[in-house]
């Protein structure tokens, strides 16, 4: 049986002062969750909620990183520079930097490799955009979209990677897109992973929904066949929202 795992994806929101309160008030709420509970937090923020989740069943990670150790690159963080400090995750190539940032398959595959090569967990995004699930071409955006991420990768990270699919027209919308949908979706995110890497790593990887999840929501979806937990953006900055969607089987 695959665990649930529930990330929160804050973006550029919160101060320390407010990440520092923001977990004394979740840690309490989730203690007993079997589900794991993630908090992707700025930068600037990760030193000191690291600190905060010590004794706690949270776990922190960051929200993007570079695929170089180290070296000329102005402005950017290595995945070294994140496990020095204890980061457990990272997310990768979710669309908002695909979009602004220029992310493409190819880089999300590097990061991906090293991200691992430093043993940070990722989390990788995928999802289609309004005009592509309009135009018919969902799976095969998504299914590509995750071979390309995975590519080269061996069995035991394939397991290791936690996929989120986000499709585009949900994220920060106020539109979920149905259980049904997401779950069908997510099958085939995990067929694709079964043809390439075998049925028995296709069942263990985790497969996230991400798109205006809420606590109104949480429950229909996770409970789904194959949607294994969520990543959360807006929902995720307020602790009592955030702590429902996590307590969701509850
Ligand atoms: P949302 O964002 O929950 O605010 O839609 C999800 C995400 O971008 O990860």
């Amino acid at each position: 049986m695959r665990k649930k795992i529930i990330a929160g994806n804050w973006k550029m929101n919160m101060l320390p002062n407010e990440t520092i309160s923001f977990i004394e008030e979740l840690a309490p709420l989730v203690k007993d969750t079997e589900n794991e509970v993630i908090l992707c937090v700025p930068y600037t923020d990760l030193f000191y909620a690291l600190l905060t989740v010590q004794g706690t069943n949270i776990k922190i990670g960051a929200q993007n990183m570079h695929f170089e150790e180290k070296g000329a690159y102005t402005g950017e963080i290595s995945g070294q520079m994140l496990k020095s400090i204890n980061v457990e995750y990272v997310i990768i190539g979710h669309s908002e930097r695909r979009q602004y940032y220029n992310e493409t398959d190819e880089s999300v595959n590097k990061k991906v490799k090293a991200a691992f090569n430093v043993g940070l967990k990722p989390i990788v995004c995928v999802g289609e955009t309004l005009e592509e699930r309009e135009a018919n071409k969902t799976v095969e955006i998504i299914t590509t979209q995750t071979q390309l991420a995975l590519e080269g990768l061996s069995k035991e990270e394939v397991e290791n990677t936690i996929i989120a699919y986000e499709p585009i027209w949900a994220i920060g919308t106020g539109k979920t897109a149905t259980s049904e949908d997401a779950n069908n979706s997510i099958k085939e995110i995990r067929n694709k992973i079964a043809e390439i890497y075998g049925q028995n790593t296709a069942s263990r990887v985790i497969i996230q929904y991400g798109g205006s999840v809420k606590s109104s929501n949480a429950k229909e979806l996770f409970t789904t066949s194959d949607i294994d937990g969520g990543l959360v953006g807006g929902a995720s900055l307020k602790a009592e929202e955030f702590s429902k969607i996590i307590n969701f089987d509850k």
